[in-house]
Formats: structure tokens, C-alpha cells, sequence
């Protein structure tokens, strides 16, 4: 093994989504198969929870993976990035009975605030952080703001899960294969006012909005099928995504750090006003991903409908913003 191990931290570890990323992760899917890893593992302090963790541990030192280097468990983010490389921040306040929207955001705002400061005090100053945990764009908006000696490019939210599910869409509308489905864009918020644009995709070179032809199909049932697809995982299995949102947060990793080789993903980054969206908004954008670094795919025209869409997840995303402010 002739690279030196990097350092990978994930919070929420012994929640759903860490039992189906951490494996994963161990075994070079996320950062290549040359490529050693030591985990850096962030629960609650809370007995059962760290307890849990040290189950999933257990398992993964079970799995004998030639790829990891390490494991650590942590209940303190300023121990558990340290040095870090790569920080998936999945752990977050779920919303619970009776609690309202500005409620959750009130939560999840002193957790990414003191996680944000964490990782601005001891990360690798190269970090790349990417937010899964909800309200995704708004949660990596506060980590960033929180660690200003850190570049603000590096803070990412996840909007992986809503690409990967329109494509999903559109490849079993057309009777295709998910994989032939290239430059797809999702803008905005990871939230059912995010908007999946398929006006340039293709399919081996196809267009597909000229084959499927059909805006009232994608107005009134492609978008509300992405936008709604979590609500209708969590009514179908009693909890929300984890597998596929897992598979999502490998996959947006991935290609940030191995490049796309021209492909458009989507990822939801910090805005420095391209297509109008005011400069720091954590806006899920088409790019595409070259030596570690990502880069917007720029100059796409935007149709009424497309703005319409974008001004309605802008909206939203800014609400939230605004109702974090007194936080900051
Ligand atoms: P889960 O409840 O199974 O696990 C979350 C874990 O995080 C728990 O073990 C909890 O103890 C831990 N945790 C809570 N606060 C923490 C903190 N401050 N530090 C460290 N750990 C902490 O939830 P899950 O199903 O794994 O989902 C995690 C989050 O991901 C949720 O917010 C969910 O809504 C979100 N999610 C986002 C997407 C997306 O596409 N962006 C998709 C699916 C789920
Ligand atoms: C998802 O999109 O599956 C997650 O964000 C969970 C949710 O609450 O929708």
C-alpha cells in the first residue's frame, strides 16, 4: 500500500445513513481502491449512541478491509476532525412531534455552528465538508459561516440524492439506461422546491426533452415525483432514505475528489453569483469536477419556466437563511 492514509470524518456514525455509507467508504468506493482511509467517527455523547457506535465499529473491523487504516470514535467535534481530509456531516436534529420548521433550523443551527468552528479550529485546511444532514444547503451555509479561516468553496450540501433520482425518472419514462443520461441539472435547495432540468440532457446524444416532448409531464409529474420522492420513502418504509442517500453522499464525494471526466453532477455550493443567485446562498448547480476542485457549468440559457422554478427554491433557500441570521 504505497499512498499515505487520508483522514475521513462522519458524524451521525451510528445512524442509518452512517451503517450504509461507513462500509462503503472502508472499502475504496468512495475515494478509490488505492486509496487507505482512517475513520473518524462522531456520535452524541449520549450512552446508547455511543454505544451503537461502538457496535458499528465492531462490524467494520470485522469486515477486515484492506483499506482502513484506522478507526476512531468521537463525542467531541473538536477531536473528531482533526486533521481531517473529508468531513460528511450526516448526523442532525430530526424534527420531531409539534416541532415547527424554525424550530429544526433553530436545532440544527447550534450543531453546525459548533461543528463549522470545529472544523475551521483543527481540520486539514484543505478540508472538503459535505452537509447531508437536513435542512442540507442551510446546515452547510452555517458550517461555512462558521469557519471563516477555512476557503468557503470547500463547504458543500448534498443535492446528489435529487440528481440521482431524476435521472432515475426520466431513464424509466424514456426506456433507457439510467447511466446513458448525461447533463442533468438540478438547481437550488434540497427540498421539494428544488428544480430537476432536463432541457440539456441526453441520452447517447439524444436530446431528452425533444424525445419525451411533454411539459405537462414534467411540470405536474416529473418535478413533484423528485421533489416529493423522500416524503414518499419515509410513508412507504416508516424512515426516511438512507441507503440511497448514502449511495448519493459516496457518489458526490467521489467525484469531487476522483473528477467526472467531463460529466455533470449536481452539487450545492456556495454561490459566487453565477445565474443570478446572490453571492454565499448554498445553491444546488450543474458542474463538473477536475483535479479536486468542482467548477459550474456556466452560460446555460434559462427559459420563464426554468426561472420561474429557480426564483421559487432561491426564495426558500433565502427564508431559510433569514431565519438563521440571529444565529450566526
Ligand atoms: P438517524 O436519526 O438514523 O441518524 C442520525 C444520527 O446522528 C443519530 O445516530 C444521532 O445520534 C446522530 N447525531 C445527532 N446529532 C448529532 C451531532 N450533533 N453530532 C454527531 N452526531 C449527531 O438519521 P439518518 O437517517 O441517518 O439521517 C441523517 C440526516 O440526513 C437527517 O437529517 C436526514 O433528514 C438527512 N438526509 C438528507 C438527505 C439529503 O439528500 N441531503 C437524504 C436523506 C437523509
Ligand atoms: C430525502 O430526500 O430522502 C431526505 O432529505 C429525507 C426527507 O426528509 O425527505
Amino acid at each position: 500500500m504505497s499512498k499515505k492514509p487520508v483522514r475521513v470524518a462522519v458524524t451521525g456514525a451510528a445512524g442509518q445513513i452512517g451503517y450504509a455509507l461507513l462500509f462503503r467508504i472502508a472499502s475504496g468506493e468512495m475515494l478509490g481502491k488505492d486509496q487507505p482511509v482512517i475513520l473518524q467517527l462522531l456520535e452524541i455523547p449520549d450512552e446508547k449512541a455511543q454505544n451503537a457506535l461502538k457496535g458499528v465499529i465492531m462490524e467494520l473491523e470485522d469486515c477486515a478491509f484492506p483499506l482502513l487504516a484506522g478507526i476512531e470514535a468521537h463525542s467531541d467535534p473538536m477531536t473528531a476532525f482533526k486533521d481531517t481530509d473529508y468531513a460528511l456531516l450526516v448526523g442532525a436534529r430530526p424534527r420531531g412531534p409539534g416541532m415547527e420548521r424554525a424550530d429544526l433550523l433553530a436545532a440544527n443551527a447550534q450543531i453546525f455552528t459548533a461543528q463549522g468552528k470545529a472544523l475551521n479550529a483543527v481540520a486539514s485546511r484543505n478540508v472538503r465538508v459535505l452537509v447531508v444532514g437536513n435542512p442540507a444547503n442551510t446546515n452547510a451555509y452555517i458550517a461555512m459561516k462558521s469557519a471563516p479561516d477555512l476557503p468557503a468553496k470547500n463547504f458543500t450540501a448534498m443535492l446528489r440524492l435529487d440528481h440521482n433520482r431524476a435521472a432515475s425518472q426520466i431513464a424509466s419514462k424514456m426506456g433507457v439506461a439510467v447511466g446513458d443520461i448525461e447533463k442533468l441539472a438540478v438547481w437550488g435547495n434540497h427540498s421539494p422546491t428544488m428544480y430537476a432540468d432536463y432541457r440539456f440532457a441526453t441520452v447517447n446524444g439524444k436530446s431528452v426533452k425533444d424525445t419525451i416532448n411533454d411539459h405537462e409531464w414534467n411540470a405536474n409529474t416529473f418535478l413533484p415525483t423528485v421533489g416529493k420522492r423522500g416524503a414518499a420513502i419515509i410513508a412507504a418504509r416508516g424512515l426516511s432514505s438512507a441507503a440511497s442517500a448514502a449511495n448519493a453522499a459516496i457518489d458526490h464525494m467521489r467525484d469531487w475528489a476522483l473528477g467526472t471526466n467531463g460529466k455533470w453532477v449536481t452539487m450545492g455550493i456556495p454561490s459566487n453569483g453565477e445565474y443570478g443567485i446572490p453571492k454565499e446562498v448554498m445553491f444546488g448547480y450543474p458542474v463538473t469536477c477536475e483535479g479536486g476542485e468542482y467548477k459550474i457549468v456556466e452560460g446555460l440559457p434559462i427559459d420563464a419556466f426554468s426561472q420561474e422554478c429557480i426564483n421559487k427554491t432561491l426564495a426558500e433557500l433565502e427564508g431559510e437563511k433569514d431565519g438563521v441570521k440571529h444565529l450566526l
